[in-house]
């Protein structure tokens, strides 16, 4: 089912700070922001030669990662993206083992105009789990 690491996912209090230290101080190729209202945040991409990451700020009043930012104030690692070949047959399979698929068990489309679904940190070793489809 798992294929390759799409990108790492860091919840930041500041997306110009984030963007500003990836930049100028690590180096990094770094996207402009998209705002991605329908899953509470505003991203950034670090274009890595293997794999991504991206940088979330909240967005909005509800924003899922509000909770992890009050808990983690200076930010944290917040979700690890896989990619899957075929994400309805990824979550059927996932969800036959007893893995607790977020929301509503529909894909709503990602950052990458791709579907995506998140799977419960509890299921994965305290973990939040993308799956993309590609
Ligand atoms: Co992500």
């Amino acid at each position: 089912m798992l294929g390759r690491v799409n990108h790492v996912a860091i919840a930041v209090p500041d997306l110009a700070a984030a963007t500003a230290a990836y930049r100028d101080t690590l180096g990094g190729s770094v996207s402009a922001p998209q705002a991605l209202p329908e899953h509470g945040v505003t991203v950034v991409f670090v274009e890595l030669p293997n794999t991504k990451i991206e940088l979330l700020q909240p967005l909005g009043a509800d924003s899922p990662i509000a909770a992890f930012l009050d808990k983690n104030p200076s930010g944290g690692m917040h979700h690890i993206c896989y990619e899957v070949g075929d994400i309805l047959a990824a979550r059927d399979q996932l969800m036959q083992a007893g893995a607790r698929v977020l929301g509503n068990g529909q894909p709503k489309i990602g950052a990458h105009g791709k579907p995506v679904l998140f799977l419960h940190p509890k299921d994965f070793f305290g973990t939040l789990i993308e799956l993309e489809q590609v």
